[in-house]
């Protein structure tokens, strides 16, 4: 008997959807309410409705450091406050009437966050409550299974990512799913990050049968997977789980990417203002060496990265590319990359945003008919979880230099695929991040720390 949990997330329609999308943004978002959230921001925070009697658990502060050598504290032996809040953490709160007012660490699509994060503990599984910095008991586990579960991934927690497409629906239609697989990606490679930087050994396991093993019992699944409502429900989906505890080996390998202030990074990382207009000033060449480490060591490394550098230090204006394995940027082609930013940056035939001010514009492409000759309709999902680790990566490489990068879906893949020179047609751009720096009209960010 397939349980409703197991259907819910096997084989439904809302991740098997464009894993080769051309599509644009629809027109018919040019009339769609601009903020997004509301303006209490309930959309943007607030977890999901429960008839389950509450009991929540208040997190101690964050480090303010991160990596951090200090011991950890007795209530949090995991070290999860830190973890949690600068990956799925309320990091900013812009008070101005008519913006989106809070602000994740990761970047959201109009501010939507349709991604939670859920811990799984040996005494029960707790949603992350980032309004409040809580965790909220989802459902008490017989312990047993608990510990079995922890045990079959090695694991002393099991973050599992999970999305409400509803949320985003809400604006985006039947766009919703790529926006939310992006996400959960994104959310995936902050949680790794921090928990690298946070001592911790971490695993990512995608596999179906784990996810279903995982989030039976307490998923708020729909279990008639057969109909067409699934944007009328708030479904909530497992995306991926990160198996962590702390680090068996030695001290962090020259193998990986953190970088020296990370909380710092996290806590000034931003997307920009609403149009990305950037000050045309060059981005420094040490951009360009973090670009290709934290590529390097993304934690789903089946992506690969076409860089367009416009104004960046002593190298030459052209397109660049990494592949996994790769340690830096091979140069393929030295021109102006501006016409080629703008004929494939369009959304409804006019140009997204400022490529010409910006320094670098980053594509991400994945192997798309290798992932779906290897996982048939679960293809989408991986694909885009993998390049969203590596696209939360460059984002907080160029936080790093106080650069804003903003994820922009407004794109032609067509045109990418050519401009960019991809000799594979199997291979898909599934990101578009442009990265400048911008003044003072970035908005207003107030800190939120707990
Ligand atoms: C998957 C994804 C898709 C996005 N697509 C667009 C887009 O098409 N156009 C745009 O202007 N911003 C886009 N954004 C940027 C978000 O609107 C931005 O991250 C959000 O306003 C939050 O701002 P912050 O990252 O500064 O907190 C996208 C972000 C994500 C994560």
């Amino acid at each position: 008997m397939v349980t409703a949990t197991q259907s819910a997330f096997a084989g439904d329609r809302v991740w098997t959807d464009t894993v080769d999308s051309r599509r644009a943004i629809p027109a018919s978002l040019e009339h769609a309410d601009s903020h997004g959230a509301d303006a209490s921001g309930a959309w943007a925070t607030s977890s999901a409705p429960t008839d389950r009697a509450e009991i929540r658990i208040a997190l101690p502060p964050p480090a303010l450091r991160l990596p951090h050598d200090s011991d950890p504290d007795d209530s949090d032996p995991l070290g999860l406050s830190t973890l949690l809040y600068y990956a799925v953490g309320l990091t900013g709160h812009d008070p101005r009437a008519g913006r989106w007012p809070l602000h994740r660490a990761v970047a959201s699509a109009r501010c939507l966050y349709p991604t939670e994060c859920q811990v799984l503990l040996p005494h029960g599984i707790y949603r992350y409550d980032a309004t409040h910095h809580h965790l909220l008991k989802t459902a008490e586990l017989d312990p047993g299974s608990a510990t079995r579960l922890l045990h079959d991934i090695g694991a002393r927690a099991a973050l599992v990512v999970t999305s409400r497409p509803t949320r985003t629906a809400r604006l985006y239609g039947d766009y919703a799913p790529r926006l939310c697989a992006q996400e959960a990606g994104m959310t995936v490679g902050a949680l790794h990050l921090t928990a690298v930087a946070s001592g911790l050994d971490v695993e990512i396991h995608q596999d179906p049968d784990i996810l279903s093993a995982l989030g039976d019992g307490w998923l708020d699944s729909d279990s008639d997977t057969d109909s067409d409502t699934d944007t009328d429900t708030d479904t909530e989906y497992a995306m991926a789980c990160l198996a962590v505890a702390p680090r068996s080996g030695d001290a962090l390998s020259g193998q990986t990417w953190v970088p020296a202030e990370l909380a710092k990074v996290v806590r000034a990382r931003h997307s920009g203002p609403l149009i990305f207009d950037p000050v045309p000033e060059p981005a420094p060449r040490a951009l360009l060496d973090d670009l290709a480490r934290a590529l390097a060591t993304s934690p789903l490394p089946d992506c690969s990265a076409y860089l367009c550098v416009n104004r960046v230090s002593e190298t030459p204006c052209g397109i660049y590319r990494t592949v996994p394995g790769d340690r830096g940027w091979q140069l393929i082609a030295e021109r102006d990359v501006v016409p080629d930013l703008e004929r494939i940056g369009q959304t409804d035939g006019r140009v997204s945003l400022n490529f010409r001010s910006a320094a670098a514009t980053v594509y991400l492409a994945v192997p798309r008919a290798r992932a779906v000759e290897q996982y048939g309709d679960d293809a989408f999902r991986r694909v885009h979880l993998a390049a969203g680790a590596a696209a939360h990566r460059v984002t907080i490489a160029a936080a790093c230099h106080g650069l804003a990068a903003r994820v922009h879906n407004g794109y032609d893949a067509a045109a990418a695929h050519h401009a960019l020179g991809l000799s594979d047609p199997g291979e898909t751009v599934v990101f578009q991040l442009a990265i400048g720096r911008v003044g003072n009209h970035a908005g207003l960010r107030l800190p939120v720390v707990f």
